[in-house]
């Protein structure tokens, strides 16, 4: 090898490795809806990705993520928003490819766009909707088509879902519009609905939404209209697209589409220089706090169709049009000290405390840290002015410190950049902040982890607080602060000890009366149906959660079975992998654990599960129920599944033909008033039960 391409070498893994980044970013922001990068460090590697290419021209590819836009297209996954049967979704070839947007972030790199122009071109400024672009075909007046965007040359038709929004025409009843059209925009959910669906999903205590574009993502791809209609999705439209359509400019297209009943904002506005592009900028950076939806930049767009056609494109983005993106709110605050937290399964996790701050509309005071490599990564020490900063995430997330110049150390005690480093491991705890045992770190982790599972309150008071959970045994009114007085008590010190409890013990807390104790005890019983999947969830084996627990759950019928499984087998379980597989093995190694079990089954609890699948009786045959507000004894998911069981169907919407409401609390207003007026039953979850246990 000569010394040229020895020097080349680590470029051309840089370019590969880039590649593969930017692919796995896409799809995580795309397809699983979590965004991974800000859109900052997405574009930032991609430019970068853009220089190699240009240098390496041998390595052109046209599967680069250079070349293509992102794809959002329906994958198949079985995710619980996403249709159970793989594709759910017509895919359907776009009559114009879906292209996306160059960004730019300042003053100077809009002058750069704006010189490549015709000079004294008129310039449209539009907001820049936060949501997932939508293609909307509309032949001879009527709605036929609504495609997501894709991977840019095809989309999947979720016209079913975007009915569902009331500003959508289903039909233009106008003699003077084109056989065919097409209509382009952004689906939103507004701020308000997003607030109310992540607080509904917390006491439901579903994965909450991490920004109004992944709630609206998410929910566009449900396969139940009825529930899409429910969440009141909401639509902006910014460009139309065909042949024949009238008028000469962009801006003229979008007050026809405004007249024939399309919802189009009011905040677009026609500037003829870079200064009034910059003074619509610096007013809608402030005034779109006030906007009922996300924006998270500006668009501007060449005004004068013709001249968009002479611009014409490149592979990804046109050339007439180009996003400015508002920088991310961020603020310097103090560090005031870094506290260790140590979570259920042993895991020490660093905070940031800090000095409080105002942030997007929120005190801050409060950061993840992660782990030991994160802090070393950004260098920060308590003492730091740190930037905290919030973007598209429900938590804030530290992204630097001021003055990160080695020469102008920031963090007071070390006076060089070697003896900042060296600083990590002094305050990094090297034995657990609760319990005094040395940490260790697992090879191929981030974390350190305290060994003493059994001995160190937070992991056994954790360990009780995830049994005692809704979506384990669901022992209502076993509290975290009951746990811990309990635990502080000596009366709870690990799971099996819930079912020693008893009325006096409770009953002699302090806030807690008899009645209280009463429920306790109530719940505890209860829990003793609970089925074998859900206890098996509840156990707290590290990374078998709730659909694996199900999964293994079906496989195993009983905890016996389960016990003797090696590794192996285990591995044949789908969504079982090694790791899982190994910790399984381990949890019925510990001889501790085999006693609580032994407790556990001594106390009534169900360590088998049903044999068969299918109708287990025809208890609730040809009756048509509708499951409305929130349980006690069992999710509403598995109320769906004990209906069917007993050969009954749920359905979403109240009308003459149901048999009767299983109405929990909570209901919601509109189904209560459509039953009354009916006069449908409506039946409480403990009639339901002894309905079917009858
Ligand atoms: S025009 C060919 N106008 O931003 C250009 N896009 O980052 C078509 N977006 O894919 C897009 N508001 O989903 C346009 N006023 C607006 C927009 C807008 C939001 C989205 C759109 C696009 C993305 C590019």
């Amino acid at each position: 090898m000569d010394l040229f391409s020895q020097i080349e070498e680590p470029e051309r893994e840089e370019l590969l490795n880039l590649r593969k980044e930017l692919e796995e970013a896409n799809y995580k922001y795309y397809v699983l809806n979590m965004p991974t990068l800000s859109d900052r460090e997405f574009d930032e590697k991609m430019h970068r990705l853009q220089a190699l290419e240009a240098q390496f021209p041998d390595m052109f590819d046209p599967k680069s993520p250079t070349q293509h836009v992102g794809s959002d297209l329906d994958k198949g996954q079985r995710t619980k928003d996403k249709g159970q049967n793989g594709k759910a979704f017509e895919q359907v070839k776009h009559k114009y490819p879906m292209l996306s947007l160059a960004n730019s972030y300042s003053r100077e790199e809009i002058e750069d766009w704006v010189r490549k122009l015709p000079s004294g071109v008129e310039i449209v400024c539009e907001l820049k909707y936060d949501g997932l672009s939508i293609s909307l075909w509309y032949e001879h007046g009527q709605l036929v088509r609504a495609l997501t965007r894709g991977d840019g040359q095809q989309g999947d038709d979720v016209i079913a879902n975007i009915k569902t929004i009331p500003s959508i025409p289903w039909k233009i009843e106008r003699s003077d519009i084109p056989d065919f059209f097409e209509l382009r925009g952004e689906v939103l959910l507004p701020w308000e609905r997003f607030e109310a669906l992540n607080k509904e999903r917390e006491e439901q205590e579903e994965p909450l939404f991490a920004n109004p574009r992944n709630a609206a993502s998410g929910t566009l791809k449900l396969q139940d209209p009825r529930e899409v209609a429910r969440r009141g999705l909401e639509a902006y439209l910014y460009y139309m697209l065909g042949e024949n359509l009238p008028g000469k400019t962009h801006y003229e297209r979008l007050q026809t589409a405004k007249q024939w009943g399309f919802h189009i904002s009011d905040a677009i506005k026609v500037s003829h220089s870079v200064d009034e592009v910059m003074a619509y900028i610096a007013y809608w950076d402030t005034e779109r706090k006030n906007l009922p939806v996300a924006t998270d930049g500006i668009v501007l767009k060449v005004n004068d169709l013709r001249e968009q056609e002479e611009l014409g494109y490149t592979a990804k983005t046109p050339r007439w049009a180009i996003a400015y993106k508002f920088p991310a709110e961020k603020q310097l605050t103090l560090l005031k000290e870094i506290t260790f937290q140590v979570g259920r399964t042993g895991v020490v996790t660093p905070v940031a405390n800090l000095e409080p701050v105002q942030l997007s509309g929120t005190m801050v005071q409060r950061a993840t840290l992660h782990n030991e490599d994160f802090i070393r990564s950004l260098d920060i020490r308590p003492g730091d002015r740190v930037w905290v900063e919030k973007g598209g995430e429900i938590i804030p997330k530290i992204v630097g410190r001021e003055n990160p110049s080695p020469s102008l150390p920031a963090g007071g005690e070390c006076s060089s950049l070697e003896g900042r480093l060296g600083g990590v491991s002094r305050f990094f705890p090297t034995t657990c902040p609760e319990c005094g045992t040395p940490l260790v770190r697992v090879e191929g982790e981030a974390a350190w982890r305290c060994p003493n599972e059994a001995g160190c309150p937070p992991q056994i008071k954790g360990k009780i607080e995830h049994f005692v959970s809704r979506k384990a045994m669901n022992i209502d009114g076993l509290g975290e602060e009951t746990i811990d007085l309990l635990y502080r008590q000596g009366l709870l010190h690990n799971i099996a000890d819930i079912y020693d409890l008893r009325l006096e013990d409770i009953a002699a807390q302090e806030r807690l009366g008899e009645k209280s104790a009463q429920n306790i005890l109530d719940g505890i019983e209860a829990s003793k149906n609970v089925p074998w999947g859900r206890v098996l969830f509840a156990l707290g084996i590290r990374m078998v959660g709730e659909t694996t627990a199900k999964k293994i759950a079906k496989c195993y019928t009983s905890i016996d079975s389960l016990q003797w499984a090696t590794a192996e087998q285990l591995c044949a379980i789908e969504d079982v992998g090694p790791q899982i597989a190994e910790n399984i093995v381990a949890y019925f190694n510990d001889m501790r654990n085999l006693e609580i079990l032994e407790r556990l089954r001594r106390a009534g609890l169900q360590m088998e599960g049903e044999a068969a699948e299918g109708p287990q009786s025809d208890k609730l045959a040809g009756q048509s129920i509708v499951i409305s507000g929130t349980f006690s004894h069992h999710s509403r998911d598995e109320y769906k599944a004990l209906i069917e069981a007993h050969g009954g169907k749920n359905v979403g919407s109240v009308s003459k033909k149901t048999s009767f409401i299983l109405a929990g609390e909570n209901m919601g207003p509109e189904k209560r008033k459509k039953a009354e007026d009916l006069g449908i039953r409506l039946m409480t979850e403990d009639e339901f039960l002894e309905i079917i246990q009858s």
